[in-house]
């Protein structure tokens, strides 16, 4: 057994945290052209954020032989009902021949830290690009549950685009259909076994939306009827959680969704045609979506598409640890 130590982390330690996260980046960017470039180059991004975790105690660092050989911060916070341990893909390094020792000897007094602050859940994102740290966590109890997807702006090709669908730019002329197509869309989310769910949105949602320059949305019709949607928007301030940088379109807020009747006949494909189009006229060089992998309908076509670039994996451990270990969870 090695003899890693882990210990608190305070600001003293951001630059040692800063070249493991920027060593750990280079190995594993390199495989993922199509996340938006800026992240190989921007290295003052980082610290503020993990000076803003360490300002909660939420950081650890591993030492060998007195040397820093990783870190892990995260952030403790409420997330779609549940109170969660989340550690972005930014909040964790470790590198040279002894990472996988480090990552688990991170993620154990991590997991103590989490279980002691009142959270069995826990989420962590990670490269698509680093199938070590993934068979650590998979060994350690986590499971796929979302991927975040790239693609450049180039349009589709080689793709025998439908003539019996027509891609129809939204106005207000279309707030009533675009509101009956969102609510259908949430009506979906709510089937087993999605799990990210929303709220259903009133028309003032569906009016801004539609109003807002920084917004696509589009919809496509059959047979005489609009059958769905796709919504894409620019991304204005940087995402490091997601990778999203102001160069990036996202396809977001809400959607994309077909009626059931007409789905594999072609809409989807050719509504991101569109929404990659809206991309190009506003220089947006890469386009992102996420998605979680249990939507099985949707899973393929994304990655027929998109390049996936980050997997985030979620663990649920058993709830009575917490008689046994909980405190108050920080205000
Ligand atoms: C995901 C979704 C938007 C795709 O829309 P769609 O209109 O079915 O997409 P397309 O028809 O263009 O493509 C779907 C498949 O049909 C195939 N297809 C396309 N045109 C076709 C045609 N004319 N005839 C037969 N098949 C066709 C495509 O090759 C594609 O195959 P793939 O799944 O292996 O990639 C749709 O399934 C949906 O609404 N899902 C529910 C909501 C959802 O999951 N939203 C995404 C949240 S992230």
């Amino acid at each position: 057994m090695l003899p890693i130590q882990v210990h608190p982390l305070d600001d003293t330690m951001l630059g040692a945290m800063e070249e493991v996260r920027s060593e750990q980046w280079n190995l594993l960017l390199p495989r993922l052209k199509s996340v938006p470039g800026s992240w190989r180059s921007d290295a003052k991004v980082f610290p503020p954020f993990f000076s803003r975790f360490l300002q909660h105690n939420w950081g650890l660092g591993a030492f060998l032989e007195g040397r820093f050989v990783g870190y892990l911060v995260y952030d403790m916070c409420d997330f779609q009902g549940d109170y969660c341990a989340l550690c972005p893909v930014f909040g964790h390094g470790a590198v040279g021949k002894n990472r996988v020792a480090v990552y688990q000897a991170l993620l154990q007094r991590a997991s103590e830290n989490w279980v002691r602050g009142g959270s069995v859940n826990h989420l962590m994102s990670f490269f698509w690009s680093d199938p070590q740290l993934q068979e650590v966590l998979y060994g350690l109890g986590f499971g796929l549950y979302m991927i975040d997807a790239f693609r450049g702006d180039c349009l589709l090709e080689g793709e025998t685009f439908s003539t019996e669908v027509e891609i129809i730019p939204g106005t207000f002329e279309h707030l009533q259909v675009l509101k009956a197509l969102g609510d259908a869309a949430l009506e979906y989310s709510v089937q087993s076994p999605l799990f990210l769910l929303h709220h259903e949105e009133n028309e003032g949602y569906y009016r801004r939306v539609l109003q807002d320059p920084e917004v696509g949305v589009f919809l496509a019709r059959m047979e005489g009827k609009m059958v769905g949607f796709m919504m894409v928007c620019h991304v204005s301030c940087p995402e490091p959680a997601t990778l999203c940088d102001t160069k990036t379109a996202a396809l977001e807020p809400l959607g994309p969704f077909i009626l059931p009747k007409f789905r594999n006949r072609g809409a989807g494909t050719l509504l991101l045609q569109a929404c990659i189009r809206w991309a190009r006229k506003k220089g947006l060089r890469s386009i992102h979506v996420d998605f979680e992998s249990a939507n099985t309908l949707c899973r393929p076509f994304w990655e027929r598409f998109f390049q996936p670039a980050l997997l985030t994996v979620r663990r649920h451990v058993n709830s009575d640890v917490l008689d046994v270990f909980s405190e108050p969870r920080e205000a």
